[in-house]
């Protein structure tokens, strides 16, 4: 850690784009979905991580609304992991008072996996530590598009502050640290609006083996970052 780093700020909210299971699976001559298996873990320890180091908002991307193009099986494998994920982190959450959101369009999910997901933000609703929350078939272009939808149907101005409400991150402040994992330098639809002043980290490491350590090393280079909101 930096020597400073103490003094700065702590991102609120990091948002990551947990690329690179497939490829890190592959190299080691094993299935795509063993590389999901073990992206999970790292999603339990980045996680637990989080909480203990007192961000109070991270955004993760488990399935976007572009990802309905993969392989049915593949598709079916991460339906079922997400489901057997959330599962066995209910009380996980719950002792570690971490409450559980999702962003993204839930009803193309199975009923029994739509019911988990409502379960569990039920259940941790009144956690106050990390907010973990989940991008589920999510993509920002089709949530702007339903934001402005919720907007005509409320008759509501157009303004920044009603936009924002209708957005499925309603509440939630906007993004301070981006992370993309496996060398791939762009936003495959994530969060376009909530990162429009992120400070963002591409890194060459698989999702899979993502620590802790390298976490706490780029929150550090973020924490030296000169952010200027368009000032001088
Ligand atoms: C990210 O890893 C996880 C999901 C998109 C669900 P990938 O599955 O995209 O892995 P690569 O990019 O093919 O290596
Ligand atoms: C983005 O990764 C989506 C998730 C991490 C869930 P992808 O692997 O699907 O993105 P592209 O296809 O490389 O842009
Ligand atoms: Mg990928």
């Amino acid at each position: 850690m930096n020597t400073n780093s103490h003094k700065k700020e702590l991102p609120k909210h990091i948002a990551i784009i947990m690329d690179g299971n497939g490829r890190w699976a592959n190299e080691r001559g094993l299935k795509r979905t063993v590389g999901h298996e073990e992206g999970a873990k790292t999603v339990r320890e980045i996680t637990k991580h989080c909480n203990s180091i007192g961000v109070k908002y991270l955004t993760l991307y488990a399935f976007s609304t572009e990802n309905w193009s993969r392989p049915k099986l593949e598709i079916e494998f991460l339906m079922k992991l997400l489901e057997k994920y959330l599962k066995s982190e209910l009380n996980i959450y719950l002792d570690n008072n971490v409450r559980f959101k999702a962003i993204g369009d839930i009803s193309r999910f199975s009923k029994s996996l739509q019911e988990m997901i409502k379960k569990s933000e039920k259940a941790t609703k009144n956690a106050t530590g990390l907010t973990q929350v989940l991008a589920l078939n999510y993509g920002s272009q089709d949530e702007i598009l339903r934001a402005i939808k919720k907007l005509n149907e409320q008759h509501l101005e157009v303004t920044k502050q009603n936009f924002e409400k209708c957005l499925d991150t309603a509440g939630i402040p906007d993004v301070d640290l981006l992370i993309r994992t496996s060398g791939e330098v762009r936003l495959s639809n994530y969060l376009l609006w909530q990162n429009a002043y992120a400070e963002m980290f591409f890194v060459n490491t698989y999702w899979p083996e993502f620590t802790t350590n390298e976490l706490d090393d780029i929150i550090s280079d973020y924490q030296n970052r000169e952010r200027r909101f368009g000032g001088i």
